[in-house]
């Protein structure tokens, strides 16, 4: 099924073309004076400079052609130099309408040649706290991978745990020095080593910005790290054993923690799953010469001859023989390409790595680990910034754990409920959940609301706020209208057929709600759910609105209120529908 202005675009596209104009001419979107009329199409003005014509004739022609072609339209007309408003009769209107209520997909037709598409998101590292940036990256490709998949692709979200890196050099060194005694401090032993670990997350957090600290300020520290890495990387056995324990022991506090955001991935791989493939990789693209020695370093130039900017080469392998962080993603790629069969590879990454992708993503097609016809994207997003404008901090100025930072809207969002009187006489177990439901909403559409490329301010009296752009006002609206319907059904009042629109505030809903496809395409295409999150607030005002005009459950005409009824359901189902895809779980009640 086409969207509205998909078939309206046809429509007018079909008539350029019987007037003798190229059919791109006819592309209708929604109006922007709304007052002129409710969709226009400006393609007269083009056609005009292609054609050596006045763009008001060329209007004029498609005007005076458009309205045989179906009673579609009640007004049609023709503004400044060339601009063609329409409106359509509320009988079409009504019936577009009522063919999307019908449909189980709501209209969004899925798209026809699926692609199996990798969003690699998450990021977390091992043994290291979550940041912000991590967040942002769960909740942006939680959405997009959500998004992907109801648009039909076929998706394997990838959480890619940094588990490879210097980081875990640094802890075993820092444990090492800690418990010298440990058996996996032991190079005579091969093993078996303890089933049990040694240290938990609590150490863990304890243990990595101690590690850290002390190889910041002291270079052997920090050269016996990097050697512990390579050891680690190469097999050492009670390296293995040791860092197996950090990677099981902070995988299941990830597992909470991703969780209680609703956040869901396909595969827990990390960089190390790529690890036993590197070597491979490595030779291969030695053997096709793509690789070059240098300060002992093996490296790969990515650099194109018409670089306005040196492009640094990739370096594959240090002098020391440990693999970097470059490294394992061009064998990640390797293998979701051979063994996921990926089409497409979405990173949703901080927008601080952008040179680390585009040089990955350079050295995987130069050596043909990614055919052209694999697509590659980084999908960055900016800084989540405190109040002050700097990166999201603890009143402390540390780092906040997530834990706290859900800890935190959840408190906001029971303040807010109870000064609003939302849930006030439910349960103590319920108005938690509610809470909980309504602080996530709050923390995660503030997030979506936002262009995903902008660093965006975390104010949290703002958006746990009922009123405004904000994910409880959603949630709200959305309660309300399934209780609407609820309490229309003990009344044994049922949602029916949709009628032509009477009044204006249900005419803008409706022409609203007909606009999801278009909303939810745009969001695909663009990889940004911004799209979404702005739709979805606009149509919870035109619902809010409808609903301050129609008094659905006092209505005298029975035939109207159960069209109103019906135009009640199917914005809940579109509300539940786009929350769904941002990741936004909705109370029973409020
Ligand atoms: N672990 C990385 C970090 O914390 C993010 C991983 C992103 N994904 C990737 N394939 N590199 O910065």
């Amino acid at each position: 099924m086409q969207s509205l202005t998909q078939h309206l675009t046809t429509l007018l596209s079909d008539t350029f073309a019987a007037a003798g104009y190229d059919r791109s001419y006819g592309e209708v979107v929604v109006s922007n004076r709304p007052d002129l009329g409710q969709f226009q199409c400006n393609g007269a003005l083009p056609a005009a400079k292609a054609y050596g014509q006045k763009p008001r004739d060329i209007a004029q022609q498609i005007v005076e052609r458009l309205p045989q072609s179906a009673d579609i339209f009640a007004d049609i007309s023709l503004a400044g130099p060339g601009f063609i408003n329409l409106t359509l009769t509320d009988a079409f209107l009504g019936q577009w309408l009522q063919t999307m209520a019908d449909n189980p997909r709501l209209g969004v037709a899925a798209v026809t040649t699926p692609q199996r598409v990798v969003v690699d998101y998450g990021g977390a590292n091992v043994a290291k706290p979550m940041h912000v940036g991590h967040l942002r990256a769960g909740i942006i490709g939680e959405s997009i991978k959500r998004l992907f998949r109801f648009m039909g692709d076929d998706v394997i979200g990838d959480v890619h745990l940094g588990d490879w890196g210097t980081q875990m050099g640094m802890i075993i060194v820092e444990l090492a020095h800690r418990h010298p005694d440990w058996p996996y401090f032991d190079t005579d032993n091969t093993g078996p080593f303890p089933a049990e670990s040694p240290i938990t997350l609590t150490d863990l957090e304890e243990v990595y910005p101690a590690a850290s600290a002390r190889a910041k300020s002291d270079p052997t520290v920090m050269e016996a790290a990097r050697q512990a890495t390579m050891e680690l990387q190469n097999g050492h056995p009670g390296y293995r054993a040791l860092w197996q324990h950090f990677v099981d022991v902070s995988v299941a506090g990830l597992r909470e923690d991703y969780g209680a955001l609703d956040i869901h991935f396909d595969l827990w791989l990390g960089e190390s799953d790529a690890n036993d493939h590197v070597e491979e990789m490595i030779a291969r693209l030695q053997a096709q010469g793509y690789t070059s020695e240098s300060q002992g370093a093996l490296i790969m130039d990515i650099s194109l001859p018409d670089d306005n900017e040196p492009m640094p080469p990739l370096i594959l392998r240090k002098s020391d023989g440990a693999v970097m962080y470059g490294t394992t993603d061009l064998a990640t790629i390797d293998l979701r390409v051979q063994e996921l069969r990926a089409q497409l590879i979405l990173y949703v990454v901080d927008h601080r790595q952008q040179q680390h992708f585009k040089q990955v993503f350079r050295a995987a097609y130069k050596s043909g680990i990614t055919p052209p016809q694999v697509g590659l994207e980084h999908n960055y997003f900016g800084t989540m910034n405190g109040k002050d404008g700097k990166p999201f901090k603890t009143r402390a100025g540390g780092v906040m754990k997530l834990k706290d930072l859900i800890q935190l809207v959840i408190e906001a969002a029971l303040a807010r409920m109870a000064e609003s009187h939302v849930a006030d006489e439910y349960e103590e177990a319920e108005r938690l959940e509610i809470a909980r439901r309504v602080g996530l909403a709050a923390l995660k559409y503030a997030d979506l609301m936002n262009q995903r490329t902008k660093d965006y301010i975390f104010d949290l009296d703002r958006f746990s706020s009922f009123e405004g752009r904000t994910g409880p006002y959603l949630l709200y609206t959305t309660v309300r209208a399934r209780s609407i319907l609820t309490k229309a059904a003990a009344q044994g009042l049922e949602p029916g057929a949709l009628l032509p629109p009477t009044v204006d505030a249900e005419r803008t809903l409706l022409l609203q709600l007909a606009q999801l496809p278009d909303a939810l395409r745009m969001a695909y295409e663009t990889r940004m759910p911004n799209h979404m999150a702005d739709y979805i607030y606009t149509l919870a005002n035109e619902f809010n609105r409808f609903y301050n005009a129609c008094h659905i459950l006092s209505a005298t005409d029975t035939a109207v209120q159960s069209s109103w009824l019906g135009i009640t359901q199917l914005f809940a189902r579109v509300s539940e529908l786009v929350l769904m895809l941002l990741g936004i779980e909705i109370p029973e009640r409020m």
